[in-house]
């Protein structure tokens, strides 16, 4: 058997996040500049059904047998077996390597899911359509978050920009114009499970206060879409700004990533917000062209551990 691999994007969310799991509509984009990859290889050698695991980034060195079978590579494979009914795996290695930064909002871990799920399957001979890579990415999201809203594999099987609402079919979403988005890692490493747990038990004490605040990023959201699709790209920045302060209100933003919003927004920027889960990872800003430099060393100054210029395009 020939080695098999497949990779997946990175994501960054332009509006929504935590309101969409509450099923207000979030627009997201993929980010090819960073992606993860993972490679299988048959291992004539091996005993029938010995899979080894390799992740040297995260110094992992293991067999599928020795691993908890909620482990997120762990629980991959198995649920790849399951959907195509396979109950003897070949001996083979699995070797998972990534460029996405973790715990960071742009989607590590379900770029690593759906990478994994297209190399693994094809390896078994049986390529799965995005639609399942998709669903078992969900299953693996669920235990790396407790309560995804779906939106980062939706977005990172598709490798489009999506339109999304929670348990609703994909749909991308049309760009009338190129625009340009810097994203700033604040390098504070933040688990999405930790904020969208705390936003929960912010809703559960005070539900009318947060179900106004979700309704209100939902509108910016619609707005939004509206504006992307007409490429009327000069709306999009009072949006995001006005997205940022609402995240704030739920107490999901942080200090580095309020100085980086605001630097980027000195340096000429026409809006900027955190993206992704919060209290750390990263930050976006909308730029022109001309200013996307002078914003990229801005944000440097302000303490960015690093930047990364994305372009969407029709
Ligand atoms: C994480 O990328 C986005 C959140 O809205 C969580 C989710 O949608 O599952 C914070």
């Amino acid at each position: 058997m020939p080695a098999f691999s497949a990779s997946a994007p990175g994501k960054i969310i332009l509006f929504g996040e935590h309101s969409v799991v509450y099923g207000r509509p979030a627009l997201a984009v993929p980010v090819t500049q960073v992606t993860a990859k993972a490679t299988i290889a048959a291992n004539p050698k091996g005993a029938s059904g010995d899979i080894q695991i390799l992740a040297p980034e995260i110094g992992l060195d293991s067999h599928l047998k020795d691993l908890d079978v909620r482990h997120p590579l762990a629980a991959a494979i198995h649920k790849i077996a399951s959907s195509l009914e396979i109950k003897h795996l070949p001996a083979c290695t699995l070797k998972v390597t990534s460029t996405i930064p973790v715990a960071a909002g742009l989607g590590s871990g379900a770029a690593v899911s759906v990478a994994v799920i297209r190399a693994f399957s094809a390896f078994l001979g049986h390529p799965l359509p995005d639609d399942e890579v998709c669903r078992i990415a969900y299953e693996i999201e669920k235990i790396h978050h407790g309560t995804p809203s779906g939106i980062d594999n939706t977005v990172i099987t598709y490798a489009q920009p999506v339109y999304f609402v929670k348990g609703q079919p994909i749909e991308t979403l049309p760009v009338g114009r190129a625009f340009m988005i810097i994203i700033g890692d604040t390098g504070v490493a933040s688990l999405t499970s930790v904020a969208v747990g705390d936003v929960r038990k912010a809703w559960q004490n005070d539900p009318t206060h947060f179900e106004a605040l979700f309704d209100s990023v939902g509108a910016i959201a619609q707005s939004a879409r509206v504006a992307i699709e007409n490429g009327a790209i000069e709306l999009l920045g009072p949006l995001m700004d006005a997205n940022h302060g609402i995240l704030r209100k739920m107490g999901i933003s942080c200090n580095e990533l309020d100085v980086l919003v605001n630097a980027a927004r000195r340096a000429g920027a026409w809006g900027a917000k955190l993206s992704g889960g919060g209290r750390g990872g990263n930050m976006i800003a909308l730029v022109s062209t001309s200013q996307a430099e002078k914003v990229a060393a801005a944000l440097i100054e302000a303490g960015a551990k690093r930047t990364i210029i994305t372009e969407i395009r029709p």
